[in-house]
């Protein structure tokens, strides 16, 4: 394809490092996981992380983490504030828990939540907000993170797709109790599978820790906050506290994880430039939104709507996009509410949900990747300027 949605960013050194798995003939989780969560959390300033065998099971121990708190746990019926626009399993743990959700629109500009509307969406049985920083755009993660303490509510942070995105000289992933990243193909970092969890508290740490495991405490260490150990290896080996999974990553996802850490911020720069050239291109076209910057966006791809006051269709756009071997996907999967699943969710909308389905109905994305993108940047242009003429 000329210019693809995702391409690889490995090089020799992760092929190498799959070697050296090899090599050991340890592949289960162990030390390499380990050393993986002591970088991951040293570069973005974290002091716990738990890594995970994808970005989803991140979400789902981060929410389960929330509701085996010795203080304050959440509680089946309470009710979590989400955006309208973000990716399925942002969601999917809230409702596997029986929490409420209560959807708020994003603004068409960042495609992040719409903070205006927070205060709207306070009930007495409020307990979490849920921020998603969209395709590498940080939303008002300062906002958000002030109203979660205001109103004594958690705040789970979606970083998934924006590794490496900065608010106000801090990382995203890194303003919510527990922060959450992906490292699937085409993300940032990608270790063929894997998530992590990032949290500066200690009993949410090991709470996630022994969710990503059996539920087990084997993996904590005997003054853990989350249970009281008798001192016994012998049952300790198989001593179960919470309800947990098996979402453990491999060693061979860490290893390659390492290899790629160092690379990210040659990654971030190299996107960073595609997406200056892209604004450059794009930004004062009115029959085009771009997404506005808000803060330091790492870039993830893409994101253009097709202004609906323009005379320009969506359908024309795509089938100039396809002829010309561009590949293009929905923004995020669109307005959550516009899915099938959502007839299994306990929820409410805060108002009407208008710019989610302005993207959903009028907004697409192509790729960016950690490659100089100037050709693929330039073309794209041309084929907008021609599709619908
Ligand atoms: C916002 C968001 N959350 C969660 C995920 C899930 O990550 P994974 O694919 O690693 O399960 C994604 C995936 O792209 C995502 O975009």
């Amino acid at each position: 394809m000329f210019y693809e949605l995702a391409l690889s960013s490995w090089g020799k050194e992760e092929l190498d490092a799959i070697g050296e798995v090899i090599a050991s003939d340890f592949f289960t989780m162990g030390t390499r996981v380990s050393e993986f969560e002591a970088a991951f959390a040293k570069r973005f300033g974290a002091r716990y992380a738990v890594m995970a065998n994808s970005g989803s099971s991140a979400n789902l121990i981060a929410t389960a983490a929330l509701f085996f708190k010795r203080q304050r746990p959440l509680q089946r019926g309470d009710e979590a504030i989400v955006p309208a626009l973000s990716w399925a399993t942002t969601y999917h743990p809230l409702q596997q828990y029986g929490l409420k959700l209560r959807f708020v629109d994003i603004e068409l500009e960042t495609l992040n939540i719409d903070v205006k509307m927070l205060e709207r969406a306070m009930t007495p049985k409020t307990r979490l907000l849920v921020g998603v920083s969209i395709l590498g755009n940080p939303c008002a993660l300062d906002v958000l993170r002030k109203f979660a303490d205001d109103h004594g509510l958690y705040f789970l942070e979606d970083n998934c797709e924006s590794m490496g995105a900065e608010l106000g000289g801090r990382y995203t992933g890194t303003f919510g109790d527990i922060g959450t990243f992906s490292f699937f193909f085409s993300h940032h970092i990608s270790t063929i599978e894997g998530g992590i969890a990032l949290t500066d508290d200690e009993e949410l740490c090991h709470l996630m820790k022994a969710l990503r495991a059996h539920g087990w405490t084997r993996d904590l260490p005997p003054n853990s906050p989350v249970f009281d150990s008798r001192f016994d290896d012998f049952f300790e080996a198989y001593r179960f506290i919470v309800p947990g999974y098996n979402v453990r990553p491999t060693e061979i996802n860490a290893a390659i994880g390492l290899r790629q850490l160092r690379k990210l911020d040659d990654f971030v720069d190299i996107r960073r430039r595609n997406l200056a050239l892209f604004n450059r291109l794009f930004a004062d076209d009115e029959r085009f939104i771009v997404q506005r910057e808000n803060g330091k966006s790492s870039s993830f791809c893409f994101p253009i709507i097709v202004n609906p006051a323009s005379r320009l269709n969506r359908e024309h756009v795509l089938n100039a996009l396809k002829k010309a071997d561009i590949g293009y996907r929905i923004i995020t999967g669109g307005n959550f509410l516009r899915h099938d699943v959502i007839r299994h969710y306990d929820y409410e909308c805060v108002g009407e949900i208008v710019n989610a389905d302005i993207a959903h109905d009028h907004g697409f994305f192509t790729g960016n990747h950690p490659f100089d993108l100037e050709e693929q940047i330039h073309k794209l242009r041309r084929v907008l300027d021609t599709a619908g003429n």
